[in-house]
């Protein structure tokens, strides 16, 4: 493989980096390179500098035209629930006219109707979904993605998702406590059942493992349980905690040692102040707040206090059909009041944080991996600015160009 030299950019912008994920003033550093170049060497990158700066190369070398375009680095997409069958469009209907959330979960549509739905596709159509949902990501500039499982609740299609999801090389989560599904009389029941026959093949499937903390779902004692075991079976943790209602998720994820609470709609003053004196990330999703029309979380607050944040979509059928970081960094700035560069930090270094491998994602700077999102843009700030637009105009991943400025509609695999 030839090195390749992305070069002649108008910005090149890189996060600042470090062993643990950027808080406080630190989240909005970076460094910013005007009239730059990007070298990569096989699936590395090697050099990054200024034009005027560049010596001559000797060798073969691909030479990629930056010209009108900005690089930051390649997306990180550390929550997404990218395995699922059929849609949601009908209750998104009944949404619109006034029918909540909750009510429809209740009702036994919500995230059961998207079980249905799964089970009915089976593995061949989940491994098709999650392959149609990554080139969606992928057109938004997204390089990495985490995926969970949750819409199969049973042991096949559990299994099945996490194997779809590493299929389409996703980073998979398993969020067998998600709901509880019909053919089981309670939550303590479907944990017997989760723990006993779907964890040992889960643990070795995926990296993570996730919980749905929240009045309907799990209560605290439950999530406690599912994920102490899954923690001795080898997983990280993660949580869905506070998102209608704060039911003990910033306590118990600061307790185990988990690495993100994700949503925080609902988190009040108390948990804000928890979560910065923890080492546990807060995953923001205003996509979700948007989608549902429920309060934003607490943003600023968290980062006043100190508290690791990062940014992501939560793709799914039900609350945020939207695949978009872009997207998700115009609402962190007009929705939760993130500067861009804390937008931008927050969906890169600080998501590989959360996916155990900011070592190697999040930056463009030697020896990380070649991941390059490239925008139409003059001024890296319209990864932000330009809402809901063809802001990405390519995607270097792994050192091959992934998506080509020249063919936007045509995603190579990878
Ligand atoms: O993160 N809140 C729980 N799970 C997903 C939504 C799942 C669905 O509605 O299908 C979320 O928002
Ligand atoms: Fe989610």
């Amino acid at each position: 493989m030839p090195r390749l030299l992305v070069r002649d950019l108008a910005q090149l912008v890189s996060p600042a980096g470090g062993g643990a994920p950027l808080r406080g003033a630190a989240l909005g550093e970076l460094d910013v390179i005007d009239g730059g170049y990007v070298l990569c060497d096989g699936e590395r990158i090697v050099a990054v500098g200024r034009m005027r700066e560049l010596g001559s190369l000797d060798g073969d070398v691909e030479e990629f035209d930056g010209r009108g375009l900005c690089a930051v680095p390649g997306l990180v997409d550390c929550h997404t629930h990218a395995a699922f069958g059929g849609d949601r469009v009908d209750e998104f209907s009944l949404r619109a006219a006034g029918a909540t959330y909750e009510e429809l979960h209740a009702a036994g549509g919500g995230i059961l109707s998207t079980v249905k739905a799964t089970r009915v596709a089976g593995a061949d159509g989940l491994t098709r979904a999650v392959e149609r949902h990554r080139n969606w990501m992928l057109r938004a500039g997204t390089t990495t993605f985490e995926a969970k499982s949750g819409y199969g609740l049973d042991r096949e299609t559990e299994l099945a998702s996490l194997r779809a999801i590493r299929a389409a090389g996703g980073v998979p989560t398993w969020l067998g406590a998600h709901a509880v599904p019909p053919e089981h009389g309670d939550a303590d029941a479907y944990l017997d059942f989760l723990l006993a026959e779907v964890l040992p093949d889960a643990a070795q499937l995926a990296e993570a493992a996730d919980v749905f903390l929240e009045r309907g779902a799990f209560d605290a004692t439950q999530a406690r349980r599912y994920l102490e075991a899954c923690a001795a079976a080898g997983l990280a943790l993660r949580l869905h905690g506070d998102q209608f209602t704060e039911a003990g998720a910033i306590p118990l994820a600061v307790e185990l040692g988990a690495r993100s609470v994700d949503h925080l709609e609902a988190t009040g003053p108390e948990g804000v102040r928890a979560l910065a004196d923890s080492h546990v990330v807060g995953v923001l999703l205003p996509a979700s707040a948007l989608f549902l029309d429920r309060p934003m979380p607490p943003a600023r607050g968290l980062v006043e206090a100190g508290a690791a944040i990062a940014l992501a979509t939560d793709f799914n059928p039900g609350s945020a059909f939207c695949e978009s970081l872009p997207v998700v960094c115009s609402l962190a700035a007009t929705q939760l009041k993130l500067s861009p560069a804390q937008a931008l930090a927050a969906c890169t270094v600080n998501a590989a944080h959360v996916l155990g491998r900011a070592d190697r994602l999040g930056r463009l700077a030697p020896g990380y991996t070649a991941d390059i999102t490239l925008l139409d843009a003059p001024d890296w700030r319209y990864l932000a600015y330009h809402l809901g637009g063809p802001v990405v105009a390519g995607v270097v991943r792994d050192g091959a160009v992934a998506l080509d400025p020249a063919s936007r509609s045509a995603p190579a695999a990878y």
